[in-house]
């Protein structure tokens, strides 16, 4: 850096991105870090390595544990604290107005719970791949019908269905242009998802699924505690404590910014 560059009032974003970094590592004594897949979301490869995070704040320890800037999570979470105090409240509100849509449409209770947790992955977790990801989470709780249908939704919202009236959405050739393909694998997902005994499921997840989120809904996470209880089987230790296949997914989303 010359010293002209050095010289150089901060920009905006540059002084907001330090004083980010540097709140990011300073919280009640202890050093925040933030995993090389949260820096690759922002263009960077990066991480800055344990050694020099202590070097910058000599006398702290890493954080392992709870956030203090994320909600406290009750010692045994279950899914309703997850949906309350970590996914993303738009995005649990588009959870909500698919799921009424299901139960108003008369639909049975797995077909409601499998939209009520079909965007599980983005509104907690990640976008890209987000109904498998949203599938493996929620796998050793619920039917294999309502996981499948969660897993192969995000391939079948791109193919249409006339026999329910659904259409390529309108709002994907807004979001992705007119000459957008599937990649291969999702085709094969669809092919494969046509076949299969709980194809109608994952197709109502898509017939249910809300495009235009309407902030004004009316919406009750309430109405859904009942579904939730007899069909998501809550393990008594709390999610992430319960030594299943998915249980460091939850324990990932308490605590995103641990050490280790
Ligand atoms: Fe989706
Ligand atoms: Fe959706």
């Amino acid at each position: 850096m010359g010293p002209q560059a050095a010289s150089r009032p901060m920009t905006l974003s540059e002084r907001a991105d330090e004083l980010e970094e540097r709140m990011m590592h300073e919280l009640n004594e202890k050093i925040a870090t933030k995993s090389v897949l949260f820096n690759l979301a922002d263009g960077k490869r990066d991480m800055i390595g344990g050694a020099e995070l202590m070097a910058q704040n000599p006398g702290k320890y890493f954080l392992m544990g709870d956030d203090p800037r994320l909600p406290k999570m009750p010692a045994k979470p279950t899914l309703l604290d997850f949906l309350k105090y970590r996914f993303v409240s738009g995005a649990t509100n588009h959870l909500l107005q698919s799921a009424t849509l299901a139960l108003k449409s008369g639909h049975d209770e797995k077909v409601v719970l499998a939209c009520l947790l079909h965007d599980i992955g983005v509104a907690g977790f990640i976008r890209c791949d987000h109904g498998y990801w949203g599938a493996q989470l929620i796998e050793p709780y619920v039917d294999e019908e309502v996981s499948w249908s969660v897993r192969v939704h995000q391939a079948l919202r791109f193919f249409p269905d006339e026999s329910v009236g659904y259409a390529y959405p309108d709002m994907y050739l807004k979001y992705f242009g007119p000459d957008y393909k599937p990649e291969p694998y999702i085709q094969k997902e669809y092919k494969r998802a046509r076949k299969h005994r709980h194809y109608m499921t994952a197709r109502l997840i898509c017939v249910n699924d809300i495009y235009s989120f309407d902030p004004n809904a009316v919406v009750n996470l309430d109405d859904f505690v009942d579904i939730i209880g007899r069909h998501f089987k809550q393990p008594k230790e709390g999610l992430g404590f319960d030594n299943t296949p998915s249980s460091h997914m939850w324990r990932t989303l308490m605590w995103p910014t641990r050490f280790l």
